[in-house]
């Protein structure tokens, strides 16, 4: 029995570099695509946000030449690059998709309206939400914290390349603990954890959406945290 109803999937822009140092790498797509497609026969509703750090970073991309607001803009667009690829692949595997942008782009996708998400989700298809929230000076953690409370989602599920939230960097000490639960309001005191910005784990706190830290790069692994087993870390 799945645990959850409806979710959000966090995916960075890194990810879908897979083994590139730059853009998409379609191996990876296909990967995720099939792990998306074997979340969804457990009946869950998804949707899915993704960040575009592979094709360009705002903060980082400005670097006082490009005025930030318009390097944000430009990381927004690069998110809908990384949606557009995924709805190719999710729909390729036979998984029913939409993708909206929070900015008109009406000749690639839909823009976004609520309800209508809202009704896809209801319909069984995995909606892929680009263009973050459309406004700059916040990031893809934000946006996929906003959609998730106003599409009624139960959870943001955080894809990375770690098992989840530890005692310590596991990497640096083999003995670090792996947490099965730790609080919102902690997540949110420690500058340890690392897992999204500090802004977008206080709208999860302030509002009360749980996060799931998983690692999104074991087969397998997003069905199991779907399904409630223990696959990560839950923040709640
Ligand atoms: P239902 O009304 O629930 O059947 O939803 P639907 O999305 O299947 O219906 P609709 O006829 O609105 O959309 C059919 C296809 O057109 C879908 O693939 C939509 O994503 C796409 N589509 C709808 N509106 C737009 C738009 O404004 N721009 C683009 N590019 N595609 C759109």
């Amino acid at each position: 029995m799945k645990k959850y109803k409806r979710i959000v999937l966090k995916l960075s822009g890194e990810a879908m570099m897979g083994k590139e140092n730059f853009g998409i790498d379609p191996d990876f797509i296909f990967y995720i695509a099939n792990e998306i497609m074997e979340a969804t026969q457990t009946g869950v509703e998804i949707v899915i946000v993704v960040g575009g750090g592979n094709i360009f970073r705002g903060v980082a991309g400005s670097k006082q030449v490009i005025d930030r607001t318009t390097a944000d803009y430009m990381g927004m667009l690069a998110t809908i690059f990384n949606g557009m690829a995924l709805q190719d692949a999710l729909e390729r595997k036979g998984v029913p998709t939409r993708l909206h942008t929070s900015f008109e782009m009406k000749e690639i996708a839909e823009p976004f309206i609520r309800k209508r998400a809202i009704r896809h989700l209801e319909k069984g298809r995995v909606v892929i939400s680009g263009g973050g929230t459309g406004l700059p000076f916040v990031t893809t953690d934000t946006a996929a914290v906003i959609r998730g409370l106003e599409l009624g989602c139960e959870s943001i599920f955080k894809a990375t390349n770690v098992d989840g939230v530890y005692s310590e960097d596991p990497k640096k000490n083999s003995k670090a603990k792996k947490y099965k639960t730790i609080s919102l309001e902690e997540a949110f005191k420690s500058d340890r954890i690392g897992i999204m910005d500090n802004s977008a784990i206080d709208l999860c706190r302030t509002n009360n959406i749980s996060i799931v830290v998983f690692n999104i790069y074991k087969k397998g692994n997003l069905k199991k945290a779907i399904l409630g087993k223990n696959a990560g870390t839950v923040i709640k």
